[in-house]
């Protein structure tokens, strides 16, 4: 391990000096951080994917996550590590996790250990323990169980992790994609429930002490999308007016609503074997193109926390970023819905958003019509910002954000389609990939007249939160200078309620 780390470092300086892309490209100072959102998670440098271990101890939200430290395109995986105690402000620590003879550390998932079940807590303390998909690149070619599920575990509250020296704890029966567990404590029956994304469906294991598992049963080989491979599962027990109803969410890669990777979801039974569910249609948590490998922080209560990775497998490592690339979406709480006849789970941004946005300044609360541009009222808009729009009638409209280039992003409603829309084709930078610079849809759920929208504004991507939660968008875009205007248009007239800017404060250290 020691001699790995060693190698690392070596490595890592050589590529450092040799390939820094600020000093390769003559880059100014600070270039190296363009694009770098102000109230969404990002590394200072290299690469990110997936969230993992998601959870929450003594009074502090521990993000890891899929971290290449030597470069800002994926790689050998290792976990990264952050730390908040209102999920909006991050604090990077010391890397949780690195590669070693099992393999790469893949993504997966932690647990607060509170009967030490494990045997891993000392001293009365209970252990955190993270369960992780070992990838065995050595393996890789050739043979079909290279992916395996191993254990670390920490004793000081999150800070430093040591590996089981058991590992792996669940062995591959000869399955290509065999990863990214899921734990949860399944109180009624004593005993943690593993969610396994095994290539086309989810396996479900279980154990008495995390250690020894126990295969219980499959899902979904038929059901849902299945345009691409199976990753990233989370179960979820959901309140549902007292009634417990489970969401088994499952990451889909491609296969998403417009193109991709995203985020699926099951709402049904769970009853510590199987999954059973009456859904037919396809749920998305998030229609837009840029939010992935989405699952729930651990230990949070009554509430359910969710995260995902801004990004798409189908661009993720071209971004146009320099020293970082990838980040997080915001922290969004999930809950259930009925909508007519329906059953959703809507994802608003965490209340503790609230603490960083400023006065809210009222730009119109009437009947509006054609371009409007507000600058008046509120000089450039800065981003960070909110957007938050309440209209008493579903009709046409859109938000134009621009800048001095003649480059914007465009975000509505299109009342024949009935639907949203984020255009980002006339957006900026766009031709580092194929489709990116397109127009993405979502569809309506609500039935009312009256549309709400919010939209969060970072400076280089957009969350679109419609109809209280019901249809959720993320997308990331590249201007090439910041967008500083903010316009309304409405081919014919839409009745405002309320449409308000609030400028938001930055949570980068
Ligand atoms: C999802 C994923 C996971 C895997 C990880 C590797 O984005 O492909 O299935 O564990 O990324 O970085």
């Amino acid at each position: 391990m020691k001699r790995y780390r060693i190698i690392c470092l070596l490595v890592y300086s050589i590529v450092q000096f040799q390939l820094n892309p600020v000093q390769a490209q003559g880059l100014q100072s600070g270039e190296e951080q363009l694009y770098r959102p102000r109230i969404h998670f990002s590394p200072a440098s290299h690469w990110i994917n997936d969230p993992n271990g998601m959870v929450y101890y003594a009074g502090v939200y521990h993000m890891f996550f899929q971290y290449h430290p030597f470069s800002s395109v994926w790689g050998p995986m290792h976990w990264g590590h952050a730390t908040s105690t209102d999920m909006m402000h991050w604090q990077e620590q010391p890397i949780a996790l690195y590669p070693d003879s099992l393999g790469m550390i893949f993504s997966g998932s932690a647990v607060l250990d509170k009967q030490n079940s494990s045997g891993f807590g000392i001293n009365g303390r209970p252990p955190l323990v993270a369960i992780f998909t070992h990838h065995n690149d050595k393996m890789e070619s050739g043979r079909n169980d290279f992916q395996y599920q191993s254990l670390a575990f920490s004793t000081d509250s999150g800070k430093s992790w040591k590996k089981y020296a058991g590992n792996p704890v669940l062995k591959n029966p000869g399955i290509t994609d065999f990863r990214d567990p899921k734990v949860i404590l399944f109180a009624p029956q004593h005993k943690w429930v593993m969610t396994l994304a095994t290539k086309d469906c989810i396996t479900f294991y279980s154990s008495p002490d995390l250690r020894n598992w126990k295969r219980e049963s499959d899902f979904g080989k038929t059901l849902g999308s299945h345009g691409g491979v199976w990753e990233c599962p989370d179960l979820v027990p959901l309140n549902d007016n007292g009634k417990k109803v489970w969401m088994l969410i499952v990451n889909v890669n491609p296969g998403g609503p417009n193109g991709g990777s995203a985020t699926q979801y099951f709402l049904g039974d769970f009853n510590g074997h199987e999954f059973v569910t009456q859904q037919t249609a396809t749920k998305w948590l998030d229609f837009g193109p840029d939010e992935y490998a989405g699952v729930t922080w651990s230990n949070t209560g009554n509430r359910v926390l969710f995260l995902g990775w801004m990004s798409n497998w189908l661009y993720a490592n071209q971004l146009p970023t320099m020293a970082w690339r990838n980040a997080m979406t915001l922290p969004r709480a999930l809950k259930l819905v009925h909508s007519g006849d329906n059953v959703f789970v809507s994802s608003l941004p965490v209340v503790e958003m609230n603490a960083i946005q400023t006065k809210p300044v009222l730009l119109s609360a009437n009947e509006t019509q054609g371009t409007v541009d507000f600058s008046d009222k509120i000089g450039k808009m800065e981003l960070p910002c909110r957007i938050n729009i309440e209209t008493w009638e579903a009709k046409d409209f859109a938000i134009r954000l621009a800048n001095m280039q003649g480059e914007e992003l465009v975000v509505g409603y299109n009342k024949q389609q009935n639907n949203f829309f984020i255009d980002r084709s006339h957006s900026g930078k766009v031709d580092f990939y194929k489709d990116f610079g397109a127009v993405y849809h979502a569809p309506r759920f609500r039935n009312s007249q009256s549309i709400k929208l919010t939209l969060v504004v970072d400076v280089g991507s957009i969350e679109l939160f419609a109809d209280d939660g019901l249809t959720v968008m993320t997308s990331v875009f590249f201007p090439n200078e910041a967008f500083s205007q903010l316009k309304f248009a409405a081919k014919d007239s839409v009745g405002i309620n309320k449409l308000e800017y609030v400028k938001m404060k930055s949570t980068l250290k």
